[in-house]
């Protein structure tokens, strides 16, 4: 019995360590993932941009070195969010280049962001930026709880955690297959239950149906196919809009075909959301959208063409842009398209649009404005704003339509936060639209068609070649003399042969001094590279002082304040002595209005005056040539930090 009861305790006891190990190791795991006893301050990289990190309050701690112009920051005290938060942490003096622990609050956007240098870090001032942030030192404050991992906006698998999905047909992140919708087995790591029962209810079902289907039919009002969808009725956006189908195929062949509207000469393409997850109903209200709108517009070959590529998975043309060239045709044919289902990869289709949409051979007039309006149900499961950039750059003017976008509580599932003022060339709300239900759709008709056709304002595709106003400040004081002066109108035309001009593009304006100031030709004056050359030209040598002060302040006033609000404003100003007056006040006036000045020195220029004339750093912004004939060296150097500096900046 005794040993019986040896035993018995030892068992016992084994069995309480056994308990004890396991309840220790479990409540690690727990803590770990939820509740956080000990908070470790997560460690970030100089380069990180506040914009990337999602949670709206964190500390975090900056390595040494963030003082390194490279690491840019926008804004004083309150900073876009597009900055370095080390960067902007050590600008604020809240930390000093050797690093430390900070604490991050996010605030709202805002109009406008001034730059200034501080504690050895010069910000760059930004018109207007959809978010914000400020730096405290980090004192936690009582009853906050700061993250000790950070959400990052390209972080993975959402949908792993998807409790609070409120909409039936959430969209979740993952990486595409394109054999989703139909092998569930192979998807990602999700459990099969998970996707079909909360992820993707709905649209699985159909979507298997339509990729299987063994020929395609058409799915509008009239379809046979109505019976199975009796849940639905005809939504106030179908009914409003007066659509009668047998009506538009009656009248087609007594109208005489229209020539298009000659006001809105656009080559328009709309990239439409076939996904699974947006439904048969909703497919059918976008097509009844994209018919009002061809209504509205009155397509034809001497107005607008337009063509339409629908994407899922993967995108595909339904009709280029001069395969129906009138509405009529078009709006038959849109009303035979039929769903592709699939995920919705935004990013791939613009992509597509931008390598085979607008080819020649496609019917693209060339001297008409391209345009792409991307429709989105939701948000997109792939990356949008690397591909829309590169569209933009080659000169496609994006619009985004986003319908019934992530509720806030939904936001956490998106993959690329803000896609849409991302994939946009100005966050202004002018290329972009934000539909609150697919019932309300129907208002977005004409509001789309006004600004699809205000052709002088598609001017999205920015390059620094093609979005400045340039000013010259040319010295024409007696030490030039008229051989030198010569050379530096040479200077000035061999400057801007480099960029395009027009209305449009890149608009070049002079002013020459001497004591006094007089504006040789303002940025309206010229609209084309020929005649901008040829006034260069004709510029005449003035001779006298030089004040190189009072000419920066004119320049301010006559060319500069006649520039267009969304331009980039650059000086180049070419001097060969030493001002006669103050430059330090005018210069701090040109950089605080945003005109980013180079200086260019000559002989007896004082090179410690043209440091402070230009734009911070000086070593990118002034240059000296010991000779008028050496001048001609600098022009690519000018040129190419021009275009470096243009890249480093956002484009809004
Ligand atoms: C301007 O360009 C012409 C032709 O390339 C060149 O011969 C000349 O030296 C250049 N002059 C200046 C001042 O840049």
């Amino acid at each position: 019995m005794g040993i019986a009861v040896l035993t018995m305790k030892a068992s016992i006891i084994e069995v309480l360590v056994v308990l004890l190990v396991t309840g220790i190791y479990s409540t690690n795991i727990l803590t770990k993932k939820v509740k956080r006893p000990k908070f470790t301050v997560p460690r970030i990289n100089c380069d990180v941009k506040a914009g990337k990190i999602i949670n709206p309050e964190f500390m975090v701690k900056c390595p040494a070195g963030c003082q390194d112009p490279k690491y840019h920051v926008y804004g004083t005290g309150v900073y876009a969010s597009y900055s370095s938060v080390c960067g902007a942490a050590v600008h604020s003096g809240v930390l000093d280049n050797s690093g430390g622990k900070i604490l991050i609050r996010k605030v709202a956007g805002q109009s406008g962001y001034k730059g200034t240098y501080s504690n050895g870090v010069q910000s760059l001032s930004l018109p207007r930026w959809r978010e914000s942030f400020i730096v405290s030192e980090s004192k936690p404050q009582k009853g906050v709880t700061y993250p000790s991992t950070l959400t990052y906006s390209s972080s993975k698998n959402p949908a792993a955690r998807a409790d609070e999905t409120t909409k039936d047909y959430e969209k979740s992140s993952i990486p595409a297959t394109t054999t989703w919708p139909i092998t569930l087995t192979q998807g990602p790591a999700i459990p099969v239950a998970e996707v079909t029962h909360r992820v993707l209810p709905k649209p699985f079902p159909f979507a298997a149906t339509v990729t299987s289907s063994p020929r395609p039919h058409p799915m509008g009002l009239r379809s046979q196919e109505m019976g199975e969808m009796d849940v639905w009725k005809p939504g106030p956006a179908l009914l409003d809009s007066g659509f009668v189908p047998k009506e538009e195929l009656s009248t087609q062949s007594s109208e005489p075909v229209s020539q298009g509207d000659p006001n809105c000469k656009v080559d328009l393409s709309f990239l439409i959301d076939g996904s699974s997850s947006i439904g048969k109903r909703r497919f059918q209200i976008q097509k009844q959208f994209l018919a009002d709108v061809v209504q509205a517009l009155d397509i034809g070959p001497a107005g607008p063409l337009m063509g339409i590529v629908q994407y899922g998975d993967n995108p595909a043309t339904q009709f280029n842009l001069k395969t129906h060239m009138n509405s009529q045709d078009l709006k038959t044919a849109i009303e035979k398209i039929t769903q592709r289902g699939g995920l919705s990869n935004v990013g791939r289709a613009i992509s597509f649009v931008t390598k085979n949409f607008f080819s020649k051979a496609n019917g693209n007039r060339g001297g008409a404005p391209n345009v792409a309006v991307v429709m989105v149900d939701g948000w997109p499961t792939d990356k949008v704003e690397e591909t829309a950039r590169v569209a933009r750059e080659s000169g496609i003017n994006i619009f985004f339509i986003t319908i019934e976008g992530a509720a806030e509580k939904e936001k956490q599932y998106v993959l690329e936060p803000n896609f849409a003022n991302k994939a946009v060339c100005r966050t202004n709300g002018f290329y972009s639209f934000n539909v609150q239900s697919w019932l309300s759709l129907h208002k977005t008709v004409q509001p789309l068609v006004k600004r699809v056709c205000d052709t002088d304002r598609l001017t999205c595709s920015k390059t620094c070649l093609n979005s400045a106003d340039i000013g010259f400040v040319i010295d024409g004081s007696s030490s030039v003399g008229t051989g030198n002066f010569r050379t530096v109108l040479q200077f000035v035309a061999n400057i801007s042969k480099e960029f395009e001009i027009s209305d449009t593009d890149t608009r070049i304006g002079a002013v020459q001094y001497t004591y006094e100031q007089r504006l040789e030709f303002g940025f309206d004056k010229h609209s084309t590279k020929t005649d901008v050359l040829s006034a260069i030209k004709r510029v005449g040598y003035w001779s006298g002082g030089t004040s190189t002060g009072a000419a920066i302040q004119y320049a301010l006033e006559q060319l500069f304040k006649k520039s267009k609000p969304n331009k980039r404003k650059l000086m180049i100003l070419i001097t060969d002595g030493k001002s006669y007056d103050d430059v330090r006040i005018p210069a701090i006036a040109a950089h605080q209005k945003g005109v980013i000045t180079y200086a260019i020195g000559v002989a007896w220029a004082a090179q410690d005056e043209l440091e402070v004339i230009a734009t911070h750093p000086a070593r990118d912004h002034s240059f000296f040539v010991e000779e008028f004939d050496n001048l001609y060296k600098s022009v690519p150097r000018i040129i190419q930090n021009i275009c470096t500096e243009f890249n480093s900046q956002p484009r809004n």
